[in-house]
């Protein structure tokens, strides 16, 4: 059978089947493409880790279809999560909350919280409908790997350890959902992504915290090497990348910047806007490291707030 299929009804009903036998289904989202298992079946999320050779105590984001599905999750929820929700769901943003008791520890790594988000993908949210479930679901990549954001770099990725692999087309966000903990004393972001900490702000008016750097395994986001290629790659300023590559021509460089003159390596050119940046760079990233025998040269976005999530990602794949 073909891994990769169209999301037809038939597919979609097909997913939700396999998903009820405790299969693997690699489904897409706006940010990454996941791998899916019922989230009430301790055996099926077991193999997500298998596949993805996960250390078992990262903790899996559970997806939801409805608002409604929040309170069977989790319990003591704030009314902040109802604002964020009624903002930002279906969309890129993971709430931590307090795990129901019912809850699996497999699917929360043995913690007493869960992360939560209803995706923005028309086809997952049909697989969820028909499924009349949740589903776990990490990043479909190998463990540290670069997320996916197509049906082909998860069978790349994953092979034959996937039962389906839903095509829903390249995601439109690129990289990661936001990661809110709403479970400490202030509301404090884990991860940056594409929701900012100025939206979120607009709906909550408190303090929020943002997790600079931690060696916490809790979010695996966390950890230092991360959403890494399989060639060593060097963060650096567009002008010290030109004079890098005269000692290395063979080189591939991201940049956002035109190829200069006379340069004959693998020259990647990203959007200089961050919307667009996102939606790019894991693509970029997998067809550098694919074709490129040496190193990667990213050059470093802009400091600026709307560049922070993708900041972010760029430091956790890069060696330096
Ligand atoms: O955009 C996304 O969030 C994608 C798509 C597929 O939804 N999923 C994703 O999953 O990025 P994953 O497993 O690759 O990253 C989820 C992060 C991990 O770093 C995990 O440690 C953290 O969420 N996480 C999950 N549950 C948590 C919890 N209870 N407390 C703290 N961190 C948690
Ligand atoms: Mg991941």
């Amino acid at each position: 059978m073909r891994k990769i299929v169209a999301p037809s009804n038939e597919n979609i009903l097909l997913a939700a089947q396999i998903l009820r036998n405790g299969g693997l289904v690699a489904i897409p989202t706006e940010t990454v493409y996941g791998l899916a298992a019922d989230a009430s079946n301790p055996e099926a999320v077991r193999k997500i880790f298998t596949c993805k050779k996960r250390p078992a105590d990262h903790p899996l984001i559970v997806h939801l279809h409805d608002i409604k599905q929040l309170s069977d999750w989790s319990i003591d929820i704030p009314a902040s999560a109802y604002q964020l929700a009624k903002k930002f769901w279906p969309g890129p943003l993971t709430m931590v909350l307090k795990k129901h008791p019912n809850v699996s520890e497999i699917v929360t790594g043995e913690q007493d919280t869960i992360g939560l988000r209803i995706p923005n993908h028309p086809v997952t949210l049909a697989l969820l409908k028909a499924f009349d479930g949740a589903v776990a679901a990490p990043s479909a990549n190998l463990h540290c790997h670069i997320s996916p954001t197509t049906a082909e770099h998860v069978l790349e990725e994953l092979g034959d350890s996937v039962d389906l692999i839903l095509d829903g087309g390249p995601c439109q966000v690129g990289i990661e959902s936001t990661i809110i903990n709403l479970c400490s004393k202030q509301p404090e972001i884990l991860r940056p992504g594409m929701v900012s900490l100025e939206e979120i702000h607009t709906v909550l008016s408190q303090d929020i915290n943002v997790r600079k750097t931690s060696s916490s395994p809790k979010v695996a986001g966390d950890m230092e090497k991360h959403y890494a290629p399989h060639r060593p790659a060097y963060l650096m300023d567009h002008a010290e990348i030109v004079i890098k590559i005269l000692q290395l021509p063979t080189a591939a460089v991201l940049s956002i910047h035109e190829k200069p003159k006379g340069f004959e390596g693998i020259w990647l050119q990203l959007s200089n806007q961050p919307i667009q940046y996102a939606q790019q760079l894991y693509a970029m990233l997998r067809q550098a490291d694919q074709e490129c025998p040496e190193c990667i040269f990213v050059e470093k976005p802009p400091q600026t707030p709307e560049w922070d999530a993708i900041y972010n990602r760029l430091i956790k794949a890069c060696n330096n």
